[in-house]
């Protein structure tokens, strides 16, 4: 009998041309073929806290495996979870939050999958953030959806122009993303964007999805979320959860809020995809929203001091310019001074100054010009990797 040594390419449904992915995992890849060969890499490329999980929630979890939580759950969520995140999430942006309109997920990624899913047919208008986190832009292309980028500036310390978004609004758009803390960029939407964004849009047959995932981590001011301005919350889908929060990313625990008759399509999603979110996390995580909160505080506080380190440090290596982000654990230096594009730039770290860093372009085509770098990393290793930086711009550029 014949063995066949290659095989045909599979043929993959249409939707699958479209789909795009997140490039921070291809440059961990290439960072981890250096290191095989011996190089010593520092890792800025990282979207993740580098804190181990409160010994808390760890316990929670633990002794929910002993008590038997190893079952399948409801599709939406544990009752005492949604009740928590309602209650928590409610008080924080100043809302009632009923249980019913929780969605507990696997991560928060899924939120966006879902949302996306639920609500957009092919040629509907989404708008989103470009920089911005890439998943948006793919879920949209995929789905066959049209993506409507708006872009995040500088020299508006990345927040977003209200009035550019509200240009991009037609009869044919059903969703808005925002995303505050911005991932990249650090920017966060100042109230007053808000303010006027929420006023356009309060009148529209249309739905906001808040990408809050870094509510937790901002360094000036209160977080604030659209859905706490009149005629909003009804349509608004909150994304966030416990991944950046309380350093659980492997856990893969988020939750999504919405009105109640889209939840129960999105825990329909979630039956279909998942069936449910695992049960002895979700007790874990009725622990990180009752217990005690000082691991988030101390986490971001070690967060601001390395960022300063961070953004002084960038600052002094000729050809970059970079800002304070006001939330999330990365920075965005603007790097055209350079005279390099992004991605040359990056590759150029990863292999001859041995730091890895996220080239703007990893973000959608807005991104070009800057480089993003965690700041999820320990203070001596972000101090080296800018000595290695200063190094190679002071050869190279
Ligand atoms: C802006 C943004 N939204 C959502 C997520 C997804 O978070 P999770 O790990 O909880 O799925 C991330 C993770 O990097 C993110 O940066």
């Amino acid at each position: 009998m014949a063995i066949a040594t290659s095989l045909s390419k599979p043929r993959l449904s249409e939707g699958m041309s479209r789909l795009g992915t997140e490039s921070a995992f291809e440059v961990l890849v290439r960072a981890r073929e250096l290191e095989a060969a011996g190089r010593e890499i520092i890792h800025l490329e990282i979207g993740e806290p580098d804190f181990p999980t409160a010994p808390h929630i760890v316990e929670a979890a633990a002794e929910a495996l002993r008590a038997g939580w190893t079952h399948y759950g409801p599709p939406a969520g544990l009752p005492e979870l949604r009740a928590a995140v309602a209650e928590d999430a409610g008080r924080r942006r100043g809302i009632a939050i009923d249980p019913s309109e929780v969605v507990i997920t696997p991560g928060g990624k899924p939120i966006l999958f879902f949302t996306i899913l639920a609500l957009i047919d092919r040629g509907d208008e989404v708008i989103y953030p470009n920089p911005g986190f890439p998943i948006y832009e793919s879920m949209i292309d995929f789905v066959g959806g049209h993506a409507v980028p708006y872009g995040l500036r500088e020299q508006q310390d990345f927040d977003v122009d209200a009035g550019e978004i509200i240009g991009h609004v037609t009869g044919r758009t059903r969703l808005v993303i925002l995303n505050s803390p911005n991932n990249p960029t650090g920017g966060v939407i100042s109230t007053e964007g808000l303010a006027r964004l929420a006023k356009v849009l309060a009148g529209r047959e249309l739905f906001v999805l808040s990408d809050e995932i870094y509510s937790r981590l901002i360094y000036e001011g209160e977080h604030a979320s659209i859905a706490q301005f009149p005629g909003l919350k009804e349509r608004t889908i909150i994304l966030d959860g416990f991944s950046k929060t309380y350093a659980m990313t492997g856990w893969r625990l988020g939750y999504g809020i919405m009105r109640p008759d889209l939840a129960e399509k999105v825990a329909q999603l979630q039956t279909n995809a998942t069936s449910c979110t695992a049960s002895f996390t979700q007790i874990a995580g009725i622990a990180a929203l009752r217990g005690d909160q000082s691991c988030v505080d101390q986490m971001r506080e070690e967060f601001r001091r390395r960022r300063r380190v961070l953004v002084e440090g960038l600052n002094r290596v000729p050809g970059f310019r970079c800002r304070q982000p006001r939330g999330g654990f990365c920075v965005f230096p603007n790097i055209t001074g350079t005279g390099l594009k992004s991605k040359t730039l990056a590759d150029a770290l990863l292999n001859e100054a041995s730091v890895a860093a996220l080239s703007g372009t990893a973000f959608g085509a807005g991104g070009e010009g800057y480089l993003r770098f965690s700041f999820a990393n320990s203070l001596e290793n972000i101090e080296k990797a800018l000595d290695w930086v200063g190094t190679w711009a002071q050869k190279n550029l």
